[in-house]
């Protein structure tokens, strides 16, 4: 077990912590807590679940590899750290209408630039139901027309997230490959697609292409090795009995609240959440 000792690596960049995404699954509600609960690291941040990377915002490390399985959302990430005013000038082009949701919808990424096709990502998790980034089988974009009246980007938290994302690396990588070449002294913040909260129990709604319990064992794998070398490690998944005996022998395991209104009632409803960690939560983190 690594104890806390080194110095961070945290940086005063001014990025507000805001993504400009919203993500399924995504910690924007408690990216603060999350980074009060980092380890002391002098590496590099990694995180190879990035979602809509709303840790690595409210960190704003010096040094960062990011990665997703993902490939749209990665082209996405690199098109706003090389031109925002370019990604604002086309999305302020796209009417939020069903009929070009459609057309957007039905796009190949492979007919687009690179640009366009970053265009295309914030724009569906924009005016999809919910944001949901759905595929189908054959990789085409389903998810439904959600009819918001918002608008698509920040202007202030874009320019903030492409000033973060400068000299960042950004991959689209399984989660293993970052994990195997993590060194001593990096911090690596895992969030995988949860267990479900009632387990696997439901496997007719489990297909090949989404993380399923063979997954999480490839993942635990990789954190022991990762571990070993003396990378620092924070994983948080469902508080699942799965999730308990996968990690409990190798690693701490902290109960951490995902709201602030927590309460019995709340508590029921499954607020609360796993931190896996191979070192001691500094003392005043708001783990539980
Ligand atoms: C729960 S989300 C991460 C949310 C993120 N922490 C945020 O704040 O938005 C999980 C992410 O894992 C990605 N993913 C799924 N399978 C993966 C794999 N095998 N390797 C790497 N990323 C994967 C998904 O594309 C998704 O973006």
């Amino acid at each position: 077990m690594i104890r806390a000792g080194a110095r961070s690596a945290r940086s005063t960049t001014r990025a507000d912590g805001r993504s400009f995404l919203k993500w399924a699954g995504g910690k924007t509600r408690y990216a603060a807590a999350l980074v009060a609960a980092a380890p002391p690291f002098t590496g590099s941040y990694r995180e190879p679940f990035l979602g809509s990377g709303a840790v690595f915002f409210e960190l704003a490390p010096q040094r960062a590899v990011l990665s997703d399985a993902n490939p749209e959302l990665i082209v996405c990430f690199r098109e706003v750290a090389r031109d925002p005013e370019a990604v604002m000038r086309l999305l302020d082009e796209q009417p939020n209408t069903p009929e070009h949701f459609a057309a957007v919808r039905r796009r190949s990424p492979t007919d687009c630039s690179d640009l366009e096709r970053a265009v295309r990502v914030i724009y569906l998790n924009k005016t999809a139901f919910r944001g949901l980034w759905r595929v189908n089988r054959r990789g085409e974009f389903n998810a439904p027309y959600g009819a918001y009246d918002r608008p698509y980007y920040n202007r202030r938290v874009l320019l903030d997230a492409a000033h973060a994302l400068a000299g960042v690396d950004l991959r689209v990588a399984d989660f293993a490959e970052q994990l195997d070449e993590a060194a001593a002294d990096d911090w690596v913040y895992l969030d995988p697609p949860y267990v479900p909260l009632g387990g696997w129990a439901d496997f007719r709604r489990y297909t090949s292409a989404q993380f399923g319990p063979a997954d999480h064992v490839r993942l635990r794998d990789a954190m022991v090795r990762a571990s070993r070398r003396g990378v620092r490690l924070t994983l948080t998944n469902s508080d699942t009995p799965f999730v308990r005996e996968l990690f409990g022998a190798d690693f701490l395991i902290t109960r951490m609240a995902t709201r602030r209104d927590i309460n019995l009632q709340s508590a029921k409803r499954g607020s609360w959440d796993l931190l896996v960690t191979n070192y001691q939560l500094p003392s005043g983190g708001s783990a539980r």
